[in-house]
């Protein structure tokens, strides 16, 4: 089980959203990234989507993404929860992804509930045909995960042997404290991680460096 954050994609040239260089040190969460905002002034949110869009689709997974992915070929079961809405896990190939707080690429309709996903930065229409906004389908502060995406989280991390928590600050809930269902039940923590966190003294092993050289080491490239 891979658990994966921000940090996984920041050698793709992501920023993270806290510490030096942060998204949340540049952009005010509460302006762009709740429901209110977007009830307030949905095209400025829309604006900060698009911006994020435009610099995910001109960056690209790394050798990390890809060593997850190739995991599957050595292990019996590979799943990968996220926090991430770039969706480059699934892009290199990993199967079983559960994107927690939804996709970049996906909107829903706020008014008739459509969803639909495709990948234009920035996104040309901002309504659906039915004269509803669209929002971005991603979870924003404030907003409560799908129950069927806690749930099918949840079933992987208390069936795995190893968890392996990459590039997460561990202080967004409730994320941050699904690991700890799998120490519960035996399950081997590592974190990978070049910094302390608020969740490491819940793991057996800390490998402290960046999420592609520390899966060098842990995952077999062939
Ligand atoms: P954070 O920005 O809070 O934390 C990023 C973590 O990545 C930090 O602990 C860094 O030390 C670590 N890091 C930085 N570079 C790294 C590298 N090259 N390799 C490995 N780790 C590295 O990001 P998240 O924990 O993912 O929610 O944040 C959780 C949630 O807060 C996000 O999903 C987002 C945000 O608000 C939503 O947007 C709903």
């Amino acid at each position: 089980m891979f658990f994966t954050g921000a940090g996984m994609s920041a050698e793709s040239g992501i920023p993270t959203y806290r510490g030096q260089g942060g998204v949340w040190e540049k952009y005010d969460y509460r302006k762009y990234a709740t429901q209110y905002a977007f009830d307030e002034d949905p095209d400025r949110v829309w604006d900060f989507h698009d911006e994020r869009r435009s610099l995910v689709a001109a960056c690209s997974p790394h050798e990390g993404h890809r060593l997850i992915a190739r995991a599957e070929a050595t292990c019996e079961q590979v799943t990968v929860v996220t926090q991430n809405i770039d969706g480059f896990h699934r892009r290199v190939g990993s199967r079983h992804v559960v994107e927690l707080h939804g996709n970049l690429w996906r909107s829903r309709c706020t008014s008739c509930g459509t969803v639909e996903e495709h990948h234009q930065a920035p996104r040309a229409e901002r309504r659906h045909r039915c004269g509803g906004w669209w929002r971005p389908a991603i979870v924003w502060f404030g907003d409560a995960i799908p129950q069927a995406v806690v749930d099918e989280a949840v079933r992987a991390i208390e069936q795995c042997d190893v968890l392996v928590s990459i590039g997460t600050s561990g202080v967004i809930y409730p994320a941050a404290e699904l690991p700890l269902l799998a120490k519960e039940r035996g399950a081997h923590l590592i974190e990978i991680n070049p910094e302390e966190t608020a969740m490491s003294h819940h793991y057996a092993e800390h490998l402290r460096g960046p999420a592609s050289e520390m899966l060098a080491q842990l995952v077999p490239s062939a």
